[in-house]
């Protein structure tokens, strides 16, 4: 029997108009541009503005425009999983919310928090329900308003991130094009050094916890930076390695944008021409679930179908992974 893959057949991604550029954060908190660009990387970032608004706004923008550019249908969608840490609310799901906003009604969907590799872990969990033939028609979104849990007066976390958001269209392919390969992991012990402290069942939001700031990010960079460094380069050289791919064979690396000396770390592990590097992270920070997708959609007029590509991410958790991808379409001429 032909065995199926899962191949990516359509991206698109979103990003809200305001930009906090590093000249902002220098009046808001003890900061500078020159510091903020030599050990991140980032310029600015794009935060989402107005009342009521949140992830699911995002990633309905991301999955609209993904129906239109592929010509798909809402009815023809399957499945739909969001791949996020700030969901609208604890519950209902943000993806069950996406569906209400863009009429999707035939399909199931569900939430999936894996912090910083959340679109991986939802892409490689995507990918197995098309490789079982059932499902047809499968979106991945991954979208984040990091702005929501961001504290700004917290220079050590302020200046990394932003809101984006992206989403890919799912369809089997029996041609050797698609998720090749797939590799993730976790490891609890890691939850020590990133971590949102308040608001789940452990502390309910009280006023101490607000006044204490605990419904913000709390990161331990240093530790953190060490373990990504480490974490992603060893799961994109595995991945390399167990698919016989040197680094002339791989046409780019689409790392998850947290910090560009990590990705820069993690290619030079590689062997790869820093060409062959998505890179944006100067203009959005880290999305979290956002950078992958956002990444894809800004290079997709650049790829080629066979093109191979690595998808290699680290996070809070920690979670970690990589993902082969063969390419499966040539760029659409518009
Ligand atoms: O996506 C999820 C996974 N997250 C990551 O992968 C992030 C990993 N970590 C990092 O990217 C880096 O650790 C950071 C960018 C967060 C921090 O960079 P660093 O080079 O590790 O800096 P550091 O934490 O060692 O701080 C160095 C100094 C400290 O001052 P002292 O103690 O040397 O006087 C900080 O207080 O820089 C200071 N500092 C700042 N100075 C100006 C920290 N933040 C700032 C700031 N502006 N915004």
């Amino acid at each position: 029997m032909t065995q199926i893959k899962a191949a990516i057949t359509g991206i698109h991604g979103w990003v809200p108009e305001y930009i906090l550029d590093n000249a902002e954060l220098e009046k808001m908190v003890d900061t500078t541009d020159e510091w903020i660009l030599t050990r991140t990387g980032i310029s600015e970032r794009h935060i989402l503005k107005g009342e009521g608004k949140g992830s699911s706004d995002i990633g309905a923008e991301a999955v609209k425009g993904l129906l239109e550019k592929t010509n798909t249908s809402p009815d023809d969608i399957d499945l739909l999983i969001m791949a996020t840490v700030t969901p609208d609310m604890l519950f209902p799901a943000s993806s069950n919310i996406v569906c209400d906003k863009v009429g999707i009604k035939n399909a199931w969907s569900f939430d999936l928090n894996a912090a910083c590799s959340g679109f991986l872990f939802a892409l490689e969990t995507a990918a197995k329900f098309v490789e079982s033939g059932q499902y047809k028609k499968v979106i991945v979104v991954g979208a984040d308003k990091m702005s929501a849990i961001t504290d700004y007066t917290d220079r050590t976390t302020c200046i990394l991130f932003g809101d984006a958001g992206g989403a890919v269209l799912l369809e089997p392919n029996t041609e050797g094009y698609g998720m090749l390969d797939t590799q993730n992991y976790t490891d609890g012990s890691g939850r020590i050094y990133l971590y949102q402290e308040a608001g789940g069942s452990v502390k309910p939001p009280t006023h101490e916890t607000i006044d204490a700031r605990e419904h913000y990010i709390h990161q331990e960079g240093q530790s953190v930076f060490k373990f990504a460094v480490k974490g992603m380069a060893d799961v994109a050289v595995e991945m390399m390695e167990r698919n016989n791919l040197t680094s002339d064979d791989i046409a780019y690396l689409v790392p998850h944008q947290a910090n560009l000396r990590i990705i820069d770390a993690t290619a030079r592990r590689m062997g790869l021409d820093p060409k062959k590097v998505m890179i944006n992270i100067q203009r959005y920070g880290n999305t979290t679930n956002g950078t992958i997708p956002m990444c894809l959609h800004e290079w997709e007029h650049k790829l080629k179908k066979g093109d191979n590509l690595i998808l290699a991410a680290f996070g809070g958790g920690f979670t970690w992974g990589a993902i082969y991808v063969k390419w499966a379409y040539d760029p659409v001429k518009t």
